[in-house]
């Protein structure tokens, strides 16, 4: 029996989902309600729609874990939540829900970055990472580059001005008709393409930084020149474009930062051509690729379970006000 155990919840975005893990990334239960159905004919997350969910969700979900799990609340040292970055009335819904129960079971509740928690996902189930790590987080809401020394000494080395690669895939799939999320529906017509179109790379040889809502445009534009062209020859340039100026950066970065793990985590992490050239680039700089499994790449509970527990050691204060908009390092 693993004793140390934190319950998360996460509800930032469309998915509610709640895990319970042990100090080292043990996996009790995760368990998952996804709206991706519900949001699929809006092309994108509808906010309101998706806090309405959450708490139809929340509940059985967080029972649905601890059943899971086999564990009653006298097993658990605390409660996390997300509290941001995400979609307001979502957030808010995790951390009252979380309030409520860490006031009925007498557990201390911990307000955790979303953010901390998909980089902590690299080490869920087995510990992967080794330190210094350079980590890429590709999501639906960011993308960014970052070094670590420690799971809580990070430093943010660059960002992107406009668009996510994950808004960049969905909008794309949207472009061409399909549904929601995006990410694994481009990926797969990109595998029968070919990657024939000649798109913009955005500020691929200019820092750290990253910009997408240019190579949004170029294939709004391409679509919107021709309906006879092949859908996924778009799709297979769109990946292309976007893979050239992922490795780019990513090689860029492991030459600046001395690193001996590179940590790709976020939910465009499940992209298969993506592990792939990630793997490519590791080889070249001689690192080892941390990636997690695809199932602990897009949002999860048990992220945000072991994401606490660097809170706890640092003896961060429970901070549980929720905030649509939070920094790597708050
Ligand atoms: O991390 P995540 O679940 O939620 C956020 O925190 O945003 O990421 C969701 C994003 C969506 O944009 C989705 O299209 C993308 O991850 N995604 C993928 C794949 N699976 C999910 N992108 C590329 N290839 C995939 N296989
Ligand atoms: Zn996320």
């Amino acid at each position: 029996m693993v004793s140390d155990l934190i319950l998360g919840i996460e509800s930032s975005c469309d998915d509610t989902s709640v895990g319970v893990v042990g100090r080292d990334g043990q996996v009790l239960s995760n368990i998952i309600s996804s709206q991706a159905e519900l949001h699929s004919v809006y092309g994108g997350v509808y906010p309101q729609l998706a806090s309405r969910e959450h708490l139809r969700a929340v509940l059985p979900t967080v029972e649905l874990a601890m059943k899971a799990a086999d564990v009653s609340h006298a097993d658990l040292k605390a409660i996390a939540v997300t509290r941001g970055p995400g979609l307001i009335g979502s957030l808010i819904v995790g951390v009252d829900t979380a309030r409520a129960l860490a006031r009925g079971w007498g557990l201390p509740i911990i307000g955790v970055n979303h953010l901390r928690g998909h980089v902590r996902s690299a080490d869920l189930e087995e510990t992967r990472v080794e330190y210094p790590a350079m980590i890429l987080l590709v999501s639906g809401g960011h993308t960014l580059l970052a070094h670590m020394t420690s799971p809580r000494s990070i430093e943010l080395l660059g960002s992107t001005r406009d668009d996510s690669v994950g808004e960049a895939y969905d909008k794309t799939a949207r472009l061409l008709g399909k549904g929601y999320p995006g990410g694994p529906i481009v990926d797969k017509m990109a595998a029968s393409g070919s990657a024939r179109f000649d798109l913009p790379r955005p500020m691929v040889n200019n820092g750290l930084d990253f910009s997408f809502s240019g190579l949004k445009t170029a294939v709004r534009m391409l679509v919107e020149r021709s309906e006879q062209l092949d859908q996924d020859d778009v799709a297979a340039s769109f990946v292309d474009a976007v893979l050239d100026v992922l490795t780019s950066k990513v090689s860029r970065a492991l030459e600046l930062r001395k690193s001996s793990s590179l940590i790709v985590v976020g939910g465009v992490a499940a992209s298969p051509p993506l592990r792939e050239r990630m793997a490519a680039v590791c080889a070249e700089h001689q690192v080892r690729l941390c990636l997690p499994p695809v199932k602990w790449a897009t949002d999860n509970g048990a992220m945000i379970a072991l994401a606490a527990w660097d809170y706890v050691d640092n003896h961060v204060g429970a901070d549980l006000s929720p905030k649509a908009n939070l920094g790597l390092a708050a």
